[in-house]
């Protein structure tokens, strides 16, 4: 079966050439391996947005946000500020599962049941301006507004206790959410004010989602942190990194040099085999200027599927590049949803599904995020599925309300 953007031999071969020179070796106590620091030497090449200095391998994207409190808490303490730890990061984000990283995600069924988050995670204000804003509010005084939220929550808990900001260039996996206008400047400049580091997690965006290397490329964010996983190897193998700036790289390092050594890390953090396929698929990404492509392609499909937009029964079509949602609701208002017995979304779903196209369904929310490799005619081929089950779902909606009366 071909599996689009799944069937890469070179990505393969790189894998195998890998296992039969040397599979395995760890990256503790000063030991790495050459794929290790080829592909380190190389994402520190490819960030611009600012200078980063050291790279740490985790096997996921979890583990990277992990990392990143554990870093950001060895920093605080090397620099004799013990009370700077509590991290801030916003409603709706995703940031992963393990205890640290679904105690950042701001999305409550990650925490039900979980005793999460953990005291030490504060949750700010979603930048979902169709969803929050207030009535006669623009995008522009939506962002003030969010930014003095974030600076009265940092003043109210003391910036002294405050060690790190994280979030999603765009958020993913919490409705494909992009910042507003101004969004970003006017946060940085909070949390620059108050010396708190600003994690960007790029787990989705990095490596050219959005139409850019990196999200913050796209939205001019100047990071001290950077999360990555996922697209680093294509998704052929587990990897993910966290990128370091060298003002918290140096005062790790020196505090390691003191203690003994750096105790953090996996068994697998640097995997070589995850490395060397990693390193392929950058090359890939540079060769067929991937980025460029999917700059050029993703107005097709965002106008394709937003030409949707008038549908009674969506509420709002929204992303950038190519990361796109659907959100069913009543009268195009964000509060007046279907009741959920109806599976608005479920049979949306469904009607892609029987056209041979899966998207993801999150009650009436649908997420599409089709592969960077698309072509002009794959992206014409989704948007007429797409208004075929948009037309079969208006009508099932029709049925329902009738029946209702
Ligand atoms: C922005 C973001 N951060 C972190 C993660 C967690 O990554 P993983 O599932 O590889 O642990 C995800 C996963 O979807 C994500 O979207």
């Amino acid at each position: 079966m071909h599996f689009p953007g799944g069937s890469e031999p070179r990505l393969v071969d790189a894998a195998a050439k890998q296992l039969s020179t040397l599979p395995f070796y760890h990256s503790f106590w000063n030991s790495s391996t050459k794929p290790a620091l080829d592909l380190a030497k190389e994402l520190l090449e490819m960030f611009t947005a600012t200078k980063m200095e050291k790279v740490f391998f985790t096997n996921s994207g979890s583990e990277t946000n992990d990392t990143q409190v554990k870093l950001v808490w060895y920093y605080n303490n090397a620099l004799g500020r013990p009370n700077k730890k509590k991290f801030i990061a916003r409603l709706n984000s995703y940031h992963g599962s393990t205890v640290m990283s679904a105690s950042l995600s701001g999305l409550p069924p990650m925490h039900q049941n979980f005793d999460l988050p953990a005291p030490f995670v504060l949750h700010t204000d979603c930048p979902h301006y169709w969803r929050y804003h207030l009535p006669g509010e623009t995008e522009e005084d939506f962002s003030t507004r969010l930014a003095n939220n974030l600076e009265e929550l940092i003043l109210k808990q003391g910036p002294e206790t405050i060690a790190a900001f994280i979030a999603e260039p765009v958020i993913g996996a919490g409705g494909v959410i992009p910042p507003p206008a101004t969004y970003f400047d006017k946060i940085q400049a909070i949390v620059k004010k108050y010396d708190i580091l600003f994690i960007a997690d790029e787990v989705i965006c990095a490596f050219g989602r959005l139409g850019a290397m990196f999200g913050c490329d796209k939205y001019n964010i100047k990071p001290d942190l950077v999360s990555i996983a996922k697209a680093l190897t294509s998704g052929y193998i587990p990897i993910g990194a966290v990128l370091v700036c060298p003002e918290v790289a140096d005062v790790i390092y020196s505090e390691s040099n003191k203690l003994g050594s750096f105790n953090h890390g996996f068994t697998t953090s640097g995997h070589p085999v995850s490395c060397a396929v990693a390193l392929e698929t950058l090359k890939i990404y540079k060769e067929r200027n991937i980025v460029e492509q999917v700059k050029n392609l993703s107005p097709k499909f965002q106008d394709g599927i937003r030409a949707f937009s008038d549908s009674p029964i969506i509420g709002e079509i929204r992303g950038t590049g190519l990361m796109i949602a659907t959100e069913f609701t009543e009268n195009k208002s964000p509060t007046d949803l279907f009741p959920p017995e109806w599976g608005v979304g479920a049979y949306f779903g469904a009607q892609c599904e029987k056209l041979g196209m899966i998207v993801r369904v999150v009650l009436d929310l649908i997420i599409m995020s089709p592969p960077l490799i698309m072509t002009p005619t794959e992206v014409d081929e989704l948007i007429s599925k797409y208004g075929k089950a948009l037309k079969a779902t208006e009508e099932r909606v029709k049925e329902l309300k009738a029946k209702q009366t």
